[in-house]
């Protein structure tokens, strides 16, 4: 039995679409901050008594395409280890799936790690992230810890947790499901939002902004690139009919204006969701926080730091 440990990640500069083709390849860069606080625990264990994968998740047995979906990448594995055995998969997140953080990100970079490690492969962090971007492209980014790069088919670190020390605050609004998941929303973008072109070719240019502002070590000028980023990914969405916001997801981006106006750097950035996360320096987290707290229709604050890549823990 291998258990594996990994943390959700959220975009900075914002990866929306894909390459044309096989592959799940990323159509743009983006840069991720790992979180730590919340995490997702996965055991693999290999299985004579098997005769199919089974995957229970949170307690609850899958069947369908979330089947499917750990079936596939642990295909892959087996073929690359010449291995026929099936394996017994159980997961379990520490938050709540409709909190607005990318479970398939920390879910599949546990599960590529643990089966990779359950089918005795020593393969590097980089061939393992390879694996996990071909279930959910962001899971690439957390197999690593700190700031990661996601490029084409290659995901790396680009700088550790401490540094530009910052916190996100999660801001959740609603307790419902995403309606359209972002695999679904890329395709429909990639193929009617009139403004998907010139997104994937300003893209790289909004990227190169978040990475040249973490690299400097500048937190304000991070925060105004990563919403640049955020808002020009969902301009690009509700041009294709795909409005992901509720009315408090703009309420809640109205706030982290009024308390930057006030004086306190707080940035905003939004995934394929409605929930709002909110990107301060540490010294600025409780009083950002109650703040976010107290903006009617938000429902509760998840704080968040940095943390580490995924990691075998036994
Ligand atoms: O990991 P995927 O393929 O489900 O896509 C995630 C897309 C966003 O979260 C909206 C952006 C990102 O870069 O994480």
């Amino acid at each position: 039995m291998t258990t594996v440990l990994a943390h959700p990640n959220i975009a900075l500069s914002k990866y929306w679409g894909k390459r044309p083709g096989e592959g799940n390849v990323p159509a743009v860069p983006s840069l991720s901050v790992t979180l730590s606080g919340v995490s997702t625990t996965t055991h693999v264990e290999l299985r004579d008594d098997l005769r199919e994968d089974r995957f229970v998740l949170d307690g609850e047995a899958q069947a369908g395409e979330p089947l499917a979906r750990v079936v596939r990448l642990l295909d892959r594995v087996r073929a690359a280890r010449g291995h026929t055995k099936f394996a017994s998969v159980e997961s379990r997140n520490d938050f709540p799936t409709a909190s607005g953080l990318a479970s398939s990100a920390s879910g599949f970079a546990a599960l590529a790690l643990a089966a990779v490690r359950a089918f005795d492969l020593d393969w590097p962090a980089e061939r393992v992230a390879d694996l996990a971007r071909q279930s959910s492209a962001s899971a690439a980014r957390s197999l690593f810890g700190g700031f990661v790069e996601l490029e084409g088919e290659n995901a790396r670190p680009v700088a550790p947790a401490e540094h530009l020390p910052m916190k996100v605050l999660v801001c959740v609004t609603t307790e419902q499901k995403k309606a359209v998941s972002s695999t679904d929303g890329m395709k429909r973008s990639a193929e009617s939002s009139p403004y998907f072109e010139a997104w994937v070719a300003k893209a790289p240019e909004m990227h190169a902004r978040v990475k040249r502002a973490l690299l400097a070590r500048d937190f304000e000028a991070l925060g105004a690139a990563a919403e640049a980023s955020a808002l020009a990914m969902h301009a690009t969405a509700m041009a294709a009919g795909l409005v992901y916001f509720n009315g408090v997801t703009i309420e809640a981006t109205r706030s982290v204006r009024a308390l930057r106006d006030k004086g306190t750097p707080a940035f905003f950035t939004i995934d394929a969701g409605p929930h709002v996360k909110v990107l301060v320096r540490p010294e600025d987290a409780a009083l950002a926080a109650t703040w976010m707290r107290a903006v009617p229709g938000v429902l509760r604050v998840i704080e968040a730091g940095i943390g580490e890549g995924a990691r075998v823990t036994s």
